[in-house]
């Protein structure tokens, strides 16, 4: 971060463009569950709590060992049953109140913590561990965080079960993925909060706000430090999301 850094000063900027705003875009990564206790991924030893991303999350890595993947997300389920959203999360959903039809938040993240916040118009583009696929019949069903076992069949069909999380080399389900590259192209502001916007698709809605309008949105970005995203924000707000967005809402006079 530059000597000069000035956050209230970005807070400003960030509230007075919010201000003209009808529109809001957001886009979420780990970075915005991590004072939950959910932890982020790209960790310098480059594992996932111990795993190769190559063995957890993959479809190669379900094939050669369900049981260690199944183990893997039964794991992070527990986890996530035991934690909370953070005030991070909880600014987003007032702010989703303040804009209400105009507002839309596109999240990387599986947990489900914006939900519970109280966020409605949530699009989980790389899926939610809480649901289940059949490769099967195919069916899609919420399972809750209960821990399923090692090897989860259908119950309807007795087929095998996969968790409904986006892996590395597959597409994000398409319905979900339009509607956020339509909030994205639409919106008068984009707040990216908690990514290191290194993933793709989810990190181009940022050039797609950037570009779609003719002056293009105003992206804010809130993040521990500076990331891949940071030349095309103009505004940053750096320090934890769970202290900054409520700074940023309480510049908004919004309690
Ligand atoms: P990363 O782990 O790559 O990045 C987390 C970001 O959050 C980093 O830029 C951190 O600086 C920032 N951060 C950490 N703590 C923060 C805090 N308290 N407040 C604000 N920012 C904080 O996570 P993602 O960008 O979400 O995909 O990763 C994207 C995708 O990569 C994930 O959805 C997952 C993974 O592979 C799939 O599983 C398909």
């Amino acid at each position: 971060m530059p000597n000069d850094y000035d956050l209230d000063a970005e807070l400003a900027r960030a509230a007075e463009s919010l201000k003209w705003a009808t529109k809001v875009a957001v886009l979420t990564g780990a970075g915005v569950s991590a004072e939950s206790g959910v932890p982020t991924f790209r960790a310098s030893d480059g594992l996932w709590e111990g795993h190769r991303i190559e063995d957890v999350a993959t479809p190669m890595g379900f094939d050669r060992d369900p049981a260690l993947v199944w183990r893997f997300y039964n794991g992070r389920r527990e986890n996530v049953a035991k934690v909370r959203p953070n005030p991070g999360h909880v600014a987003l959903a007032k702010l989703e109140e303040r804009y209400a039809d105009g507002f839309t938040l596109a999240t990387q993240n599986v947990d489900g913590l914006h939900q519970t916040a109280g966020n409605k118009n949530v699009l989980e583009v790389h899926g939610s561990l809480r649901r289940t696929r059949c490769l099967n019949c195919e069916v899609v069903e919420d399972r809750g965080l209960e821990p399923l076992g090692d090897r989860p069949l259908c119950p309807h069909c007795g087929g095998f079960l996969r968790p409904a999380i986006v892996w590395f080399h597959e597409a994000l389900p398409e319905d979900v993925w339009m509607s956020a590259m339509e909030a994205a192209g639409e919106c008068d502001v984009l707040l990216v909060v908690g990514t290191s916007a290194v993933v793709y698709p989810a990190a181009s809605l940022i050039p797609i706000a950037k570009r779609t309008k003719s002056l293009g949105a105003t992206v804010i970005e809130c993040n521990l430090t500076r990331t891949s995203a940071s030349e095309q924000a103009d505004v940053g707000l750096y320090g934890p999301s769970g202290v900054t967005l409520p700074k940023l809402l309480e510049r908004m006079g919004i309690n």
